[in-house]
């Protein structure tokens, strides 16, 4: 079972002081590896005795982890940190329920959801350095480490770069999934349908679909000041209509970034060289990079 399949069958039988414990963990988180108890009942301001109680009870549910050292610490692991997002969206009338994997990566899960009115909507959960604890019990320097930064907070990291991403390129018009909402290391977004770039065989008008990728790199350039920097023909989905969605945004830079240049030129170069192997296509880099910077 998925973290996210446990999450979704678990949190609506949490209470809110299991909320309130796995919110202090993630508050301790940022101090520590693994959290003492006592941090844990100061970050939720519960009695100690209901956050023990709560916390054996999240341990045996699956929801945290618990390690032994020099002293018995926790830490929430991704099914916990997918119940709080959850059930942040779920109280705050983004999601009513959650369906199916649609795509299961490294770095990302993502599900099909329900809003409560009934629309269908895509869920992106980020797993950013997935911990094994296993290797984290032999490292040292655990204990109050305020330099350690953890799979959780770099999750979340992503997710929120992903979300200003989709929705600075959104509002000018770049083909993209709709942004709708982000809570931790969870997006919310527009649920598109279609094959990624890699899985297509064959395409009636290539030459076409390779504009119209272009044409976007170019608006995001130019209206947006963004650049895509991990765009490649997994990243790309074709719909059914033929037209196509540029995907996957966290590791984006803006122009002002110091290698804003390079990364443009990698991923307009990626295109270009997927359409010529695949397709045969021939383009000029330097004409197509011109034409997107506007110096054509
Ligand atoms: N908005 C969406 N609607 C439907 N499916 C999506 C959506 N976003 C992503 N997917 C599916 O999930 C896969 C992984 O998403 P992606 O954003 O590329 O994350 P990563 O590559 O980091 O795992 C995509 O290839 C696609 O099949
Ligand atoms: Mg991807």
């Amino acid at each position: 079972m998925s973290s996210v399949d446990l999450a979704v069958s678990l949190f609506r039988r949490l209470e809110g002081g299991d909320f309130r414990v796995l919110q202090g963990l993630e508050l301790g988180m940022t101090q520590y590896r693994f959290v003492p108890l006592e941090e844990v009942v100061r970050y939720s301001s519960l009695p100690p005795s209901e956050v023990g109680f709560r916390i054996s009870n999240l341990h045996r549910l699956g929801l945290v982890y618990r390690w032994v050292g020099p002293y018995v610490g926790y830490a929430l692991n991704t099914a916990g940190y997918d119940c709080l997002a959850l059930n942040a969206l779920v109280k705050g009338g983004i999601l009513e329920a959650l369906g199916k994997p649609l795509g299961v990566g490294k770095e990302a899960d993502v599900y099909d959801a329900l809003t409560p009115e009934g629309e269908r909507v895509a869920v992106k959960f980020h797993r950013i350095g997935r911990t094994s604890f296993r290797d984290t019990r032999r490292k040292r320097g655990y204990e109050g480490d305020r330099r350690h930064i953890s799979w959780l907070y770099r999750s979340r990291l992503a997710a929120e770069r992903e979300f200003e991403a989709l929705k600075l390129v959104h509002s000018v018009g770049v083909a993209v999934p709709r942004p709708i909402k982000q809570n931790r290391h969870v997006i919310v977004m527009g649920l598109i349908e279609g094959w990624e770039l890699a899985e297509v065989g064959e395409i009636d008008e290539a030459e076409a679909v390779l504009n119209e990728v272009l044409e976007n790199v170019r608006l995001s350039y130019q209206k947006a000041g963004v650049i895509h920097a991990d765009l490649s023909e997994y990243n790309i989905i074709i719909q059914a209509d033929g037209h196509v969605l540029l995907i996957d945004w966290p590791q984006y830079v803006t122009r002002e970034h110091p290698n804003a240049e390079d990364l443009l030129r990698r991923d307009v170069r990626n295109v270009l060289n997927y359409f010529r192997r695949k397709f045969r296509v021939r383009r000029s880099l330097e004409e197509e990079l011109a034409r997107i910077k506007g110096e054509a």
